[in-house]
């Protein structure tokens, strides 16, 4: 079978207005701005309006792709958003904004894959063009992490800030668009990062608000460990799938979790910092939104050439992994 060449023709990206600082979080838990500058290099987040949901800022997002991408959203096949904070349990929030862009004939689901399911989301939606299927498609990460952080916790509520990026895939020229993808998962880490309130285990229940079981838990050193370790070999899988070198790498456009973790992918990869997208100081962690808000920002920016090589690397719940490398 001949495969389509499938990559990127647009890209978009929004973040709420409100600015969460190191400075204000001072005043809400015991913390301050040299420990989180330090430990993680973010100094501000962004977080959504009240009543401002997920399938808001993925609106946003992509009327910036379409429009970047040139085309309307009657002509979109698929959209996947990844999320974990969706906008309810179903409808799917992939099926509220079909309907808020008028996308009538859009296939349309949302995938779970934490803060790796952006990289899920684009080797789905690929496979779909590549072989035919569909011509076009709308991919997102968005997450909404302000609504399921507990703002009591100092060791998860400095990481995390709200917003959406949006690609729109489609067939492009040979030479270009994704070379290779890298997904995994290893589900013994599960406990590590979790929300157990609200599914079918915990149903929302007094006894649930009660325990916090409606909020982010995370095990934040161990996560550490496996994001150390995952992303330099999830990147080296992308690579060596593609047939790339390290010095084949234009620019590394990772996961903005921690400038710890990143810091050590670059060593791994033996890049300098100037061939990486960095922007956790501004927004920290968005889980799925982050590599396409990076990717995003790298567009208008001016950073991506026509012919550059790039690799997208992600890590978070589940546990999951993803990596493409990707032919701008
Ligand atoms: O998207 C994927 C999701 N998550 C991640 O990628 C997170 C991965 N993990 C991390 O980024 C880091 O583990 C953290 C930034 C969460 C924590 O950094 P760490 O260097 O691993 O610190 P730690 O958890 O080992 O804590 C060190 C100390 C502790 O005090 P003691 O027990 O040594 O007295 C913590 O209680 O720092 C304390 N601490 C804080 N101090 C000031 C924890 N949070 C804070 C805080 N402000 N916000």
């Amino acid at each position: 079978m001949n495969l389509i060449p499938v990559g990127v023709l647009g890209t978009g990206k929004y973040v709420p207005e409100r600015i969460l600082t190191n400075q204000e979080l001072e005043t809400m838990v015991e913390t301050n701005d040299e420990w989180i500058v330090s430990r993680t290099g973010i100094r501000e987040r962004r977080i959504a309006a009240e009543g401002q949901a997920t399938s808001d800022l993925c609106f946003e997002a992509s009327q910036v792709a379409l429009s970047n991408a040139g085309i309307t959203a009657d002509q979109l096949d698929l959209i996947i958003v990844a999320t974990i904070t969706p906008d309810m349990s179903f409808p799917s929030t992939a099926c509220i904004l079909q309907e808020k862009l008028g996308a009538k004939k859009a296939a349309a689901f949302d995938l779970s894959a934490a803060c790796s399911g952006f990289v899920y989301g684009l080797a789905n939606a690929a496979n779909f063009i590549a072989t035919g299927t569909y011509k076009y498609a709308l991919v997102i990460g968005a997450d909404c992490l302000s609504k399921i952080t507990d703002y009591t916790d100092r060791n998860t509520c400095i990481l995390f800030g709200d917003g959406a990026g949006a690609v729109v895939i489609g067939e492009v020229p040979e030479e270009r668009g994704f070379k290779s993808f890298e997904l995994g998962a290893d589900g013994t880490g599960g406990p590590l990062l979790k929300i157990e309130g609200g599914g079918s285990r915990n149903p929302a229940s007094q006894n649930s608000l009660d325990q916090r079981l409606h909020y982010i838990y995370m095990a934040g050193a161990e996560v550490f460990k496996f994001a150390v370790r995952i992303m330099g070999n999830a990147a080296d899988e992308a690579l060596r799938k593609a047939g790339w070198e390290k010095t084949d790498i234009d620019l590394l456009v990772p996961h903005q979790a921690n400038m710890r973790i990143i810091q050590s992918s670059l060593n791994r990869l033996e890049l300098s910092e100037d061939k990486c997208m960095i922007n956790l100081d501004k927004y920290g962690n968005m889980s799925a939104a982050s590599i396409p808000v990076a990717l995003a920002e790298a567009s208008e920016q001016g950073r991506l050439n026509e012919g550059d090589r790039l690799i997208l690397v992600g890590f978070g719940g589940g546990l999951t992994w993803g990596a493409t490398a990707l032919v701008w």
